[in-house]
């Protein structure tokens, strides 16, 4: 079953929200309206929380998940995704927070406590360590990423170009 309950609680979706009948989204998760989830992506919010925004598109073979909290991690690490954003295929968010309007390359992995600021374009490939902080309005790069150059204005207008985009290809899905 593509969602599931963990504990007693159950995944929140709010209205026209599309998950692949091949990925899987477990417990403590909520998708913002029109958000999509594409094929054997996994959403596991088991033992923290997972918060997914209104618009954004978790594209296929992505991981998120979360740290529990413990002893001298008294809150863990939740995962908070904004609006609006794009998560590339196979990408690995875990115990972290990603603002509004970001691009998160392909193949790109985000570890605990990382703050990604709203408007980032991180590159294919990326890694980025516990607890950092990426500027927003930037493109960052690498392993582990390194701040490149300011985004230009067609890329920062390509993430909202993207987000739709992708909501429009949810909504082909929703009507097959
Ligand atoms: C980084 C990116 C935005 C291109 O930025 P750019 O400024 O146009 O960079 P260029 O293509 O001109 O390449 C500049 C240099 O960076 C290198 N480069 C490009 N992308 C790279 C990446 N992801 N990681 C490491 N190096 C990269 C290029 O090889 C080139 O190196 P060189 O100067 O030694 O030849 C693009 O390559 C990228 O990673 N986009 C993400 C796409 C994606 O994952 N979308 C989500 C799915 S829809």
């Amino acid at each position: 079953m593509t969602i599931r309950s963990f504990k007693g609680i159950s995944p929140k979706l709010a209205s026209r929200v599309f998950v692949d009948e091949s990925a899987v989204v477990i417990g403590d998760v909520e998708l913002g309206e029109d958000a999509s989830v594409w094929p054997m992506c996994s959403i596991r919010g088991d033992v923290n929380l997972i918060r997914i925004g209104a618009r954004t598109n978790i594209q296929d073979g992505s991981v998120i998940h979360v740290t529990h909290r413990y002893g001298s991690l008294p809150e863990g690490h939740a995962t908070r995704i904004g609006s609006d954003v794009t998560v590339g295929h196979k990408v690995m968010l875990h115990g972290c927070t990603v603002e509004d309007m970001c691009l998160i390359g392909m193949g790109s992995t985000v570890l605990d406590g990382a703050i990604i600021r709203s408007r980032v374009l991180l590159g294919a490939g990326s890694l980025v360590p516990e607890g950092k902080e990426l500027e927003g309005g930037y493109l960052w790069l690498g392993r582990p990423a390194k701040k490149v150059r300011e985004l230009t204005d067609d890329e920062l207008k390509w993430f909202q170009y993207s987000a739709i985009h992708y909501v429009k290809l949810k909504n082909d899905y929703l009507g097959e």
